[in-house]
């Protein structure tokens, strides 16, 4: 710890103190989404299983829900539902990370924690910041405990980047297959394409450009957030491309999120196919994985986007933006399905068979629903009045009446057959899995009455309405450690 990084971690304090009152009593704070304490989150950060828990940090600014300097905030569990929010983990004191701890990844090698991340530094001067004036250097920190983190040095510099890129590198993933240590990044070429760059190691500390990665085709700009891992016997790289037009049923929003399967061998020959969206909602991006000690890959994602031109009203109330729930991958015939983890069913309270065309009412609209045999052709779900759902002859499509949708209007996609729909309902938050995860809708969704009308309709088969207990969730920052900082 410098002077800086004590009065930054002093300043997001005052800010978790002064804001902390007014978010709890906001009716849209989340039950069993993780949202940031106070101020703004992005990405999630870091996610890992280490010494027996769950660490899922995130881009934070506590001291401004509009966004701004990002430090890494921590939040650490055993199960996925008992949380205790750990305080700032990195904060951006250092010359190559001081405008921005950005988006990195946590890295388990025995009993350390290994943390990369992107330092962000923008340059004084008549900068586009693409091209020039930006340092994106990835640094690496350990950590024994998870929670306190050491000396930041250097793994890549400027110049271990290979010709024909841009500044826009960043966002590194690191895992280990045999006995080398590999890391991807997202990045921007001259060129205008994204793609990624892959690097090994043997120990950590010396990286080598292994390859770089993209599409035969241009797809986009720039790629950010990538992730490589292997499911099923195939490899699959996940990432969210910027630049990427968009079309009648897919790339609805101004960003993507999505995966590729690799066909081949990813560190020799290979070719990336058939790019597809994680999730077709209006607020999902820059998702990442891991694998938890039973071998479960989960992901999660923001609940949010960057430059969408819709709004997100809590802003006013303290906060803005959130986490998805944690989605177990699994894979089929190559390609990828999410589903909420199991331990998420735990939090079902009160149970109810909820008839067709028939409306009920959701205390704070907070619910899981299960739709077992939804018609064939056609079904509607109707979520306090002014959220819709409909699946009709392939086609499904997410939309708003009213003005509780802040601006989002209409979402699209296409599946084959429709078999079964799960809701989950969380005051501002709705996640809608199709075919148990074969497409995922996630979207913030502000109504302004507490209770939540609900009504299905062409759903004449089985459907179960549970009421949702929330995440439990401790502060573990306010005492003791307070009194080391002042
Ligand atoms: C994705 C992203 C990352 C970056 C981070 C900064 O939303 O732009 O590429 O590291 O957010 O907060």
């Amino acid at each position: 710890m410098n002077i800086l990084s004590k009065d930054l971690l002093f300043a997001a304090r005052c800010a978790e103190r002064l804001y902390a009152r007014k978010v709890e009593q906001d009716p849209w704070r989340l039950r069993f989404h993780l949202m940031p304490p106070v101020g703004w989150m992005n990405d999630p950060n870091g996610l890992s299983w280490y010494q027996g828990a769950y660490h899922v940090f995130f881009q934070y600014t506590p001291t401004n829900p509009e966004g701004g300097l990002k430090l890494w905030g921590h939040y650490r569990s055993k199960d996925l539902l008992d949380w205790e929010y750990l305080g700032p983990a990195i904060i951006p004191d250092c010359p190559r990370d001081c405008h921005g701890a950005y988006s990195g990844s946590a890295f388990v090698l025995e009993d350390t924690m290994h943390v990369f991340y992107t330092g962000n530094v923008k340059y004084q001067g008549n900068y586009d910041y693409i091209h020039n004036g930006r340092g994106s250097f990835v640094l690496h920190t350990e950590s024994r405990g998870g929670v306190y983190f050491g000396e930041k040095e250097c793994a890549l510099d400027m110049e271990d980047y290979p010709e024909g890129y841009t500044c826009h590198i960043r966002d590194p993933k690191v895992w280990k297959d045999g006995n080398a240590c590999y890391m991807i990044l997202g990045a921007r070429r001259e060129d205008d394409r994204g793609g990624v760059l892959i690097y090994s190691s043997g120990d950590l500390k010396n990286w080598r450009l292994l390859r770089e990665m993209t599409t035969e085709n241009a797809f986009g700009y720039m790629w950010e957030c990538p992730d490589l891992f292997a499911l099923g016997g195939n490899t699959y790289l996940s990432c969210s491309p910027q630049g990427v037009e968009k079309e009648e049923y897919r790339f609805q929003n101004v960003y993507q999120s999505g995966w590729f399967r690799v066909e081949g061998d990813w560190k020799g020959e290979c070719r990336l196919r058939d790019f597809t969206e994680w999730d077709l909602g209006f607020d999902f991006y820059a998702p990442q994985t891991f694998q938890d000690a039973s071998g479960r890959r989960i992901l999660i994602g923001w609940m949010g986007i960057p430059d969408a031109d819709y709004r997100n009203p809590e802003t006013a109330r303290g906060w803005r933006h959130a986490l998805t729930v944690p989605r177990e991958i699994t894979e089929k015939d190559g390609r990828l399905y999410q589903y909420p983890v199991k331990e998420l069913e735990s939090l079902r309270a009160k149970e109810t068979r909820l008839e067709n065309e028939k409306e009920v009412s959701v205390p704070e609209g907070v619910f899981d629903l299960e739709i077992h045999a939804p018609d064939k052709d056609f079904c509607e779900i109707h979520i306090g009045g002014e959220l819709k759902f409909i699946y009709k002859n392939g086609m499904m499509e997410l939309s708003f009446q009213g003005d509780s949708g802040a601006g989002r209007t209409v979402r699209r996609g296409r599946i084959t057959e429709l078999r079964e729909i799960r809701v989950l309902c969380d005051t501002s938050a709705v996640e809608i899995y199709v075919n148990r995860g074969e497409a995922v809708f996630t979207t913030r969704y502000y109504p302004p009455a507490q209770n939540m009308a609900l009504a299905l309709r062409g759903c004449s088969g089985e459907n179960i309405l549970w009421n949702m207990r929330a995440i439990r969730l401790a502060n573990k920052t306010q005492e003791g450690e307070r009194d080391e900082i002042i």
